[in-house]
């Protein structure tokens, strides 16, 4: 046997690589990294997929011998990247953009080197301790006080499907109570929220869309005119989402005035601040986000708003006890984690246990760039916001929704040409920006109408950029309206 066992740790001496291996790996690794920001200015942001690629994908042979560095970077570059959208493009001005900076990608690189099992205090208590530094910190930022926690998960689904569970918890609801529990939210509310009630067995709630007033936000009187019903006719009003940053508009909902309701209501509040929660790093962000620390838990994504990779989310609870009755378990193969536990950790408070050492994305960028340089380029943002919002509303055929409380606003052509079916051209020009690639944009549909979303975002968006758009815009309009 021992002749055997040696025979298969040759064979698979491979997996470990020598140090001359991974110097080469490294630098072809690097090489790729240095080759693909060089050109990304000139890169495409989105390219639509090529079927016959997608097919040689699919059918690529995993074969028993393993294959060059070369071939396999040589492969990601030309079949996997330049298809679809291109999310580290500054020209990326759909969904909500982020970027993904190098130093985090470095972190990511270096936690995954050193592996560390950042679920549990005991495996790691360096680990977890900085995941419950970053948490503290965004919870300083929103206002909590001490007894906050929460956990860095992989995005914002994750870490609102959390939240949800949670506020499920806390109000004791039994499958019996789940047809006359009621959820507030809005149209607006994002879709992962819905899913989230799904994948809690909660689809059969009843899902109140509280009306909107012109720019979009929940009007509260009539959330608390709704709650005040619902209790009147015997049903179990349990828990409010507000949003700061719609994704369609980037809205903000009345956040103080909800968590008044929702006190005094005696309802769970949450907060979805995927999108919009970072700017409470900035003076103006932090005036339109006032009330937030009135929310029972509020979620931020820092792969949009510190311009992550993708891969990082978070969820901020003003109990942290919530969390942990919603989420803590016991099993005899763990006795010795739950021995030592001087801090709660991330497995106590959410749904993972293994976990990638996630805080270090987020640590490195903000110990190496310091957050002075994300108040500047969320500021940054906002302004060319603004920039592109008043350049768009000095063009006559151009509708555009009210000024952009953040970084978010719609638009549509409306030409005085022949068709007056103002969706369909709009779709034709989405199509031609689309095939051009130059700039992405995505698109709604507002009141049952057919809308462009501009989403200003990107680490990578700068005022060249935004001219950028412009000229795409109208190198593609006047295209357009030459081919009707
Ligand atoms: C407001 C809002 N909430 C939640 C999400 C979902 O986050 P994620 O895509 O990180 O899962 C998004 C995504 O764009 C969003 O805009």
């Amino acid at each position: 046997m021992e002749k055997r066992i040696r025979e298969l740790q040759e064979k698979s001496g491979v997996l470990e690589t020598t140090r001359e291996e991974q110097a080469q790996i490294n630098k072809a690794g690097n090489k790729f990294s240095e080759n693909f920001y060089l050109s990304l200015s000139s890169q495409k942001a989105y390219k639509k997929h090529d079927p016959e690629t997608i097919k040689e994908i699919l059918n690529e042979t995993l074969s028993e011998e393993g294959v060059g560095i070369d071939e396999i970077l040589n492969f990601v570059e030309s079949k996997v990247l330049p298809q679809g959208l291109n999310p580290a493009s500054g020209n990326h001005f759909g969904y909500i953009p982020g970027g993904g900076l190098f130093s985090s990608a470095v972190g990511d690189y270096i936690a995954a080197v050193t592996n560390r099992y950042a679920g549990v205090f005991f495996a790691s208590p360096g680990a977890v301790a900085m995941e419950n530094r970053l948490i503290k910190w965004m919870s300083d930022m929103i206002g909590y006080p001490k007894g906050a926690g929460g956990y860095l998960a992989s995005g914002g689904s994750m870490a609102n499907l959390t939240a949800v569970h949670a506020a499920r918890e806390e109000a004791g609801l039994k499958a019996s109570d789940i047809s006359n529990a009621v959820v507030y939210m809005s149209d607006q509310t994002h879709h992962c929220v819905d899913r989230a009630l799904k994948i809690c067995g909660l689809s059969e709630c009843q899902k109140r869309h509280i009306p909107l007033d012109e720019k979009f936000r929940m009007k509260a009187n009539e959330l608390e005119k709704t709650i005040k019903k619902d209790k009147a006719n015997g049903l179990i009003p349990w828990l409010i989402v507000a949003s700061v940053g719609t994704t369609d508009m980037g809205a903000i909902d009345p956040l103080e005035e909800i968590g008044n309701i929702a006190h005094r209501q005696g309802i769970w509040y949450h907060v979805d601040a995927a999108y919009g929660g970072f700017f409470l790093l900035i003076r103006e962000g932090k005036e339109k986000l006032k009330g937030i620390s009135t929310a029972d838990s509020v979620v931020l994504d820092p792969h949009k708003g510190l311009f992550l990779p993708y891969g990082s989310g978070a969820l901020v609870v003003k109990n942290v006890d919530h969390l942990i009755k919603a989420h803590h378990f016991e099993a005899n193969y763990m006795q010795d984690t739950t021995a030592e536990r001087t801090l709660y950790s991330p497995a106590d408070v959410s749904p993972e246990l293994s976990k990638h050492f996630r805080a270090l994305r987020l640590w490195f960028p903000l110990k190496l760039h310091g957050i002075s340089a994300f108040r500047s380029a969320l500021q940054e943002k906002l302004l060319l916001t603004r920039y592109a919002w008043n350049k768009l509303q000095q063009l006559e055929d151009i509708e555009v929704s009210p000024e952009p409380e953040l970084t978010t606003f719609t638009f549509r052509w409306k030409p005085t040409l022949k068709s007056q079916n103002f969706d369909q051209i709009n779709r034709k020009l989405h199509y031609s920006i689309l095939e051009e690639g130059e700039i992405f944009l995505s698109t709604t549909q507002i009141k049952g109408k057919f809308w462009f979303r501009l989403t200003v975002l990107s680490v990578r968006t700068h005022l060249e950029e935004i001219d950028r758009f412009m000229t795409a815009l109208h190198r593609n309009m006047e295209k357009v309206e030459s081919e009707i």
